[in-house]
């Protein structure tokens, strides 16, 4: 029997693509190309299933250009590039990578956190540039990080993580504002209390964003929700661009309407709006929040396990939606 022809989209550990070969003829970007939506499509044609790295769009016109696909395995546990309601009624199964990068989400969303609050890179920038003649008294006067309160918008496994590092290591109050609540067991583990989205955005010091990208999702942080945070309040975004408006953000800090932001994703990434890269008060990186060699290996493995349970007729591992024939 022919084996299923599977699509690597980007270049991945070596050892994951070893992997797919003993199940799979297996077509691996490891040149690491980045291919338009037509080129991705033109050479989905004849695959079965493909591995991707959550930035290509799986829509209406792909699934109907690749009418031999039945699996999308991102290797993400975001999946906002799925048109899920598409892929269902197609019958193309969708895959993440949850749990395995939780952690070291979390670790980045705390660090993210106190970058911004304690202004590490802005004083970093500061000292190379040869600008540190003499020590003062408020050079690089932060935020306080330890007792404040921390807000968290999105309380899945990753806002839970941030919420435990906060309340158990830094003795910080926690309030979530989440869809649902969590349950009185979670709330007592994480010491977070439920409050409503306008008391979240009126009581945080720290706001931290770690809610999924979705159409309701959109500008969910715009002009009026920074009105109403604190004028000492950082914003910190380890979700997805476009849940934040940029442009209302970058004039936000500009005017020190709050103190400072941290962000790890962009509305349009991998291009920044360029009113960010003007203003000094904000800590910016290129999506990394879960980039570390064993997470990053983790989740392409996950990827992979899904592909191999899928086509080996055990049903994917992690999947993100039910197509009704797959
Ligand atoms: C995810 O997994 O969704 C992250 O944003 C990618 O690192």
């Amino acid at each position: 029997m022919s084996k299923p022809h599977i699509l690597v989209a980007r270049k991945i550990f070596p050892e994951v693509i070893e992997r797919l070969t003993q199940h799979f003829e297996v077509y691996a970007n490891q040149d690491d190309n980045l291919w338009t939506q037509a080129e991705l499509i033109e050479r989905l044609q004849g695959k079965d299933g493909a591995l991707l790295t959550g930035t290509q769009p799986v829509n209406a016109e792909l699934l109907a250009a690749c009418p031999q696909l039945r699996i999308a395995a991102n290797m993400t546990v975001g999946y906002n590039n799925f048109d899920i309601p598409a892929m269902t009624s197609a019958g193309v199964q969708g895959t993440n990578t949850p749990d395995v990068l939780t952690e070291t989400t979390a670790d980045f969303g705390f660090a993210l956190l106190m970058a911004t609050a304690r202004r590490i890179t802005e004083s970093e920038h500061y000292l190379r540039a040869g600008q540190w003649t003499r020590w003062s008294y408020d050079m690089f006067a932060g935020c306080e990080v330890h007792g404040s309160t921390l807000g968290i918008l999105g309380m899945g496994r990753i806002g839970q993580g941030i919420a435990k590092r906060g309340a158990h290591g830094f003795g910080m109050n926690v309030i979530y504002h989440n869809r649902s609540r969590l349950s009185p067991a979670l709330e007592a583990e994480c010491k977070a209390r439920y409050v409503g989205k306008d008391e979240l955005l009126a009581q945080a010091d720290h706001l931290v964003l770690v809610l999924p990208y979705t159409p309701e999702s959109h500008h969910a942080i715009g002009a009026a929700e920074i009105a109403r945070m604190k004028p000492m309040a950082t914003l910190i975004n380890i979700a997805r661009g476009g849940i934040v408006d940029d442009a209302a953000l970058a004039q936000a800090l500009k005017e020190r309407r709050i103190a400072a932001a941290g962000l790890d994703v962009f509305e349009g990434e991998p291009a920044v709006h360029p009113a960010l890269l003007e203003v000094p008060n904000v800590v910016l990186t290129p999506h990394i929040a879960s980039a570390t060699v064993p997470t990053r290996l983790a989740m392409a493995q996950l990827a992979a396990d899904n592909l191999v349970a899928f086509f080996d007729g055990r049903g994917a591992l992690t999947p993100v939606n039910t197509p009704a024939k797959v």
